[in-house]
């Protein structure tokens, strides 16, 4: 049965969920990721040809050339270049570039200039500057210094983005366009005109002030608005249903700044290329559900910034972006060893790039690009790490750059058709986010930490899980786990109550079910319209001092940050863990609950649970739910990803530990890098597999 729902604000999104038995995700219809005529897995490069004589662009295509990268991505900040003042538009230079690297079977992907607005346009229209809290227009020279929600510097970007995609939108050599670059980085503007928009906004949404009065509940502290003027943009803290919509509005601006560009590329651009944008993992600016939305696919640029790879923080980004459309993405920009930009700007360790090239392949990535070719001799990044030197001769990490990119190129067919295919999915939403953010209640709640002791947990177990928004068709998985779905509208309970009736099983965590859209308290007990199904609810919620002893069927050990006392109230619930001795409120009061529920099971989890009672609450969740193993149990250290596709399944094993791991293959399988069926591998610190099975 079809299920749609109207989400947060005047600008949703509809969602269709189909109703099919509780097996695995279906697969994806098409992998629009993989470009037709091109590898299946791509190894490419930023390239800003704008930089350096023509002379020299056939020597650096060259040179990529022999190292197998295949893609550049190029343009993104050479508006002064293409249009070199108002009007008049130079574009011979670029389509020179893309056709040399078209020679060198390089393909390009289009930036849109937008993050950069050349001096001449700022200076002749400075009302296009952004302007920051406490009235400040930022002055030209950075980049990101236009605001998005202006209509003059948006007509703009209308203008160059169409001039573009009339002169490249038929080039064989543009396989796709990139929108701006990394919407959000820098912050909204703060002017008048954004403050006017604002309000309107919140016109078109609430349409009378009694309703906004009414779901802000304004009433409290005299903020009651009789005119829509009065509304202010939210600085700091405020009212929390006013700073929610104030996120709204932001996706909402940045939505449509994005739609200004797409738009005129579809209308001039053939249909085979693709319309990306480059995001940045757990950046919290706008709800990446919504952005995304319109695009052909999502990318994201990923950097460790200082110290190593955290493989479950990396892997749980990559897997947050696959989910934000349910499928493959691209690494639009990784770290070329070290960056310029973190507090200490150490180098990866030899082979640790390699190992987070494939991980992002095996987690669904197609693409991985590095950020970038050759150092520009001025300007902020000088000091950036790259794949060639200021000399124009290759670095060091060049080598395990071509290394990495002849091995993509070698295997690139095992991977054909294939995504991740998961049987759990944890639940993510930037309304809950959100919300939290605003009112921690300890400064150690951290969502996404939480939501990665889940994901590691699970991970462990299952090989493979998705990360997709609260909204999304969930059918599909044995089991779905809400960490911290704080905000859970009526119509989301729906969703979740008709996945569990189906025979789905919902694990909901801490703060689950507290309020509603508008950010609202519900005036039900956590967890709020779950609570009947449930049978049971949270009685009081405490802020951690010290750990807090727990005990139960998942065995003792200790809840801290966040514990909350639950209470059963209806028959057929069980309680697997309870609080010991603590503050007197949580003794012996049950912290975890579980019941069964129309063909299905709801269960809650009131406490962050440390690693070892984690580990067991994963155990018993997938044997609850019947999620089966898609490798079988894993040296520490090792992770496997598998890729399933028409009658084969690809496997990415990576050691991550700093000792040689023997990893014990559930079947014996081509090890496609090795040129070897084998049953069993050794993988050095680092060291990389890949295996070609058949079947699901
Ligand atoms: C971001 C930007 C790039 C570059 C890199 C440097 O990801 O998109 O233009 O500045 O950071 O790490």
């Amino acid at each position: 049965m079809p299920f749609s729902f109207l989400c947060r604000a005047v600008w949703c999104v509809v969602l269709v969920a189909s109703a099919s038995a509780q097996t695995a995700a279906p697969l994806p219809a098409s992998i629009p990721t993989q470009i037709p005529g091109q590898n299946a897995i791509l190894m490419g490069t930023a390239w800003y040809p704008e930089q350096w004589p023509e002379s020299r662009w056939e020597e650096d295509l060259r040179m990529m050339e022999s190292a197998d990268v295949k893609v550049v991505r190029i343009a993104e900040f050479a508006w002064s270049r293409m249009e070199p003042s108002e009007g008049h538009y130079d574009f011979a230079w670029l389509e020179r570039a893309i056709n040399l690297a078209g020679k060198h079977h390089i393909v390009s992907v289009l930036g849109t200039p937008t993050a950069t607005p050349p001096a001449w346009l700022t200076r002749k229209y400075p009302d296009t500057l952004r302007v920051e809290p406490g009235s400040q227009r930022v002055t030209h020279g950075n980049r990101a210094h236009a605001s998005a929600s202006s209509p003059r510097y948006r007509e703009f970007c209308r203008r160059i983005a169409e001039e573009m995609a009339m002169r490249f939108g038929h080039n064989p050599n543009v396989v796709g366009w990139q929108i701006d670059n990394e919407y959000g980085y820098a912050l909204m503007s703060y002017d008048e005109g954004t403050h006017r928009q604002f309000q309107d906004w919140l016109q078109a949404k609430y349409k009378t002030l009694d309703s906004l009065n009414e779901h802000w509940t304004t009433a409290y502290w005299s903020q009651t608005y009789d005119n829509w003027e009065e509304i202010p943009i939210p600085i700091g803290g405020h009212n929390p249903g006013l700073m929610l919509d104030w996120k709204h509005f932001v996706t909402y601006t940045w939505t449509s700044y994005q739609q200004n560009q797409i738009d005129v590329i579809r209308k001039h651009a053939e249909p085979r290329q693709f319309i990306t944008g480059n995001f940045m993992g757990f950046f919290d600016g706008f709800d990446h559900y919504i952005i995304t939305e319109p695009l052909s696919f999502a990318s994201w640029d990923d950097y460790v910034g200082s110290g190593h790879v955290d493989p479950a923080y990396n892997g749980l980004a990559h897997d947050l972006t696959r989910g934000f459309k349910r499928q493959n993405f691209w690494v639009m920009e990784t770290q070329p060893g070290a960056v310029n930009w973190s507090s200490l700007n150490n180098f990866l360790n030899r082979g640790e790039a390699r190992a987070m090239a494939w991980q992002a392949i095996g987690h669904g990535a197609d693409d991985v690009n590095y950020w970038q070719w050759r150092s520009a001799l001025n300007g902020q990044e000088e000091i950036h790490g790259v794949l060639v030197g200021p000399d124009g001769t290759p670095v060091p990490f060049l080598d395990e750059v071509s290394q990495t990119a002849h091995e993509f190129a070698k295997v690139e067919s095992s991977f054909r058709d294939t995504a991740p295919l998961s049987q759990v999915a944890l639940l993510y939403s930037y309304d809950s986010h959100w919300a939290i953010q605003f009112q921690k209640h300890t400064e150690k709640y951290d969502d996404i930490g939480l939501l990665k002791s889940y994901y590691r947990a699970l991970r462990q177990i299952s090989q493979s899980v998705d990360v997709v928004s609260a909204y999304a068709p969930l059918d599909g998985y044995k089991l779905v786990a809400a960490p911290s779905l704080e905000v859970l509208p009526k119509a989301l309970a729906d969703h979740l109550l008709e996945y569990v009736s189906h025979g789905g099983h919902l694990v909901l965590g801490p703060r689950s079910g507290m309020k509603d859209e508008f950010n609202a308290l519900l005036p039900q007990r956590q967890p709020g319209y779950l609570a009947d199904a449930l049978g049971a609810r949270v009685e009081q919620y405490y802020a951690l001092e010290k750990d807090v002893p727990l005990s139960g069927t998942w065995g003792m050990g200790e809840a801290s940050i966040w514990a909350e006392q639950l209470a059963t109230k209806a028959s057929g619930g069980e309680v697997l863990l309870k609080y010991g001795k603590s503050n007197g409120w949580l003794d012996d009061q049950p912290a975890v609950v579980t019941r069964a529920y129309g063909k299905g099971r709801i269960t809650y989890i009131g406490a962050a649970l440390d690693d070892k009672l984690m580990a067991a609450a994963a155990e018993w969740m997938t044997q609850k739910s019947g999620v089966t193993a898609v490798f079988g149990p894993l040296p520490d250290g090792v992770e496997v990803s598998r890729r399933v596709g028409p009658g084969k399944q690809v496997f990415v094993m990576i050691n991550y530990a700093q000792e040689t791991r023997r990893v014990n293959l559930p079947r014996s399988m081509k090890l496609v890098l090795g040129d070897r069926q084998g049953d069993a591998v050794e993988l050095p610190p680092y060291g990389v597999a890949v295996g070609v099975a058949g079947g699901k």
